[in-house]
């Protein structure tokens, strides 16, 4: 249990590159076998900026959903549009960027054992080369975030459950993805350790992250009841509470998107340099006991940065 917290605000810097999704499934099939659908003609878009919960029984195809969004699946049938971008035609060099502007939350938080709370949220900023200075100031303003500065050198095994699941959530945010997908992110955690993750997520969100949350717990759909559902039923989509309009495209301009992402890598290259340089907003949050629940009544100690983790096993997941 974790202490009732004070109203307190926190200025958060999540550098976001500031990018605009629109995520489409277009009459989206997945099969293993014949005899295995998993997905069948799912169609919906998801706005930028959106909750929405994905909700449905064991085995309706919820993790399949975020399993192709993060193009570790491909469609039988249909196509998935990230923004402009057919996923199907991404090509292969260009899926690491596409799926680092999703961060995945899983049920059993992939934490690794090994490295430290602040090891394990600076992971996946080491990976992409953020120079110790930003790490440290990212790192910093996450777990204030998540209410868990005071646990930065524990090692995952010594946290409970919900604190576990808020690190899986700093670490998903730390290179500022676009849309957070949480799946079944409550299913090993008590009802109150539930509701500060959705609160969290709800946070995270009203900070103009797209939140994708799959869930069949009840705190949680009770909690979020007024927010968009797409449920599923044995892979198909049996409702949609707030479908949103189909953007109407032409297989012309869908070559064209294509044609212009297959420009030159030399094109390629100067984007990403101008993207760079983009100036990144900083953020500001307001996290209240009400929003977030418990935080320490203490003034948050100052966290020593711990030495970047130089044995990086395993990948970000
Ligand atoms: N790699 C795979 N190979 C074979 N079948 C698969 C594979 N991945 C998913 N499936 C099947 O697709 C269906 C949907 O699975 P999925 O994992 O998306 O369900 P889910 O809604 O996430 O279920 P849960 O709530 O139990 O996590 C299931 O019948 C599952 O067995
Ligand atoms: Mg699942």
């Amino acid at each position: 249990m974790l202490a009732a917290f004070k109203l307190l605000t926190l200025k958060v810097h999540l550098q976001r590159r500031n990018k605009f999704v629109q995520i489409v499934f277009d009459q989206v099939s997945k099969e293993f076998g014949t005899q295995s659908i998993a997905l069948s003609q799912v169609s919906f878009v998801i706005d930028s900026g959106e909750l929405v919960l994905i909700t449905g029984p064991s085995g309706s195809g919820k993790t399949t959903i975020m399993r192709l969004l993060i193009h570790d699946y491909t469609p039988e049938k249909g196509e998935i549009y990230w923004g402009e971008q057919p996923l199907t035609k991404l090509r292969s060099n260009q899926v690491p960027e596409h799926r680092r502007q999703i961060g995945v939350i899983f049920q059993d938080y992939k934490l690794l054992s090994e490295l430290n709370v602040w090891e394990n949220v600076a992971l996946p900023l080491s990976i992409i080369g953020k120079d110790q200075v930003e790490t440290e100031s990212r790192v910093t303003d996450l777990l204030k975030l998540v209410g868990l500065t005071d646990k930065a050198h524990l090692f995952p095994s010594q946290l409970s459950g919900g604190e576990a699941q808020r690190i899986s959530i700093a670490r998903a945010l730390a290179i500022g993805p676009s849309v957070i997908f949480a799946d079944e992110p409550t299913g090993n955690l008590d009802p109150e350790s539930s509701l500060e993750i959705v609160r969290l997520l709800r946070q995270i969100n009203r900070l103009g992250t797209t939140v994708i949350l799959a869930t069949h717990d009840a705190v949680v759909l009770e909690f979020l009841k007024t927010q968009r559902r797409l449920s599923l039923a044995k892979g198909i989509l049996a409702n949609d509470s707030e479908p949103r309009p189909m953007p109407k495209r032409d297989l012309e301009s869908d070559t064209d998107s294509v044609s212009t992402k297959l420009q030159s890598t030399k094109t390629i290259t100067e984007t990403i340099k101008v993207a760079k340089k983009a100036p990144e907003k900083p953020l500001e949050l307001e996290v209240s006991e009400e929003e977030i629940g418990d935080q320490p009544t203490k003034s948050t100690p100052k966290v020593s940065v711990p030495k970047k983790p130089t044995h990086q096993k395993g990948k970000k997941s």
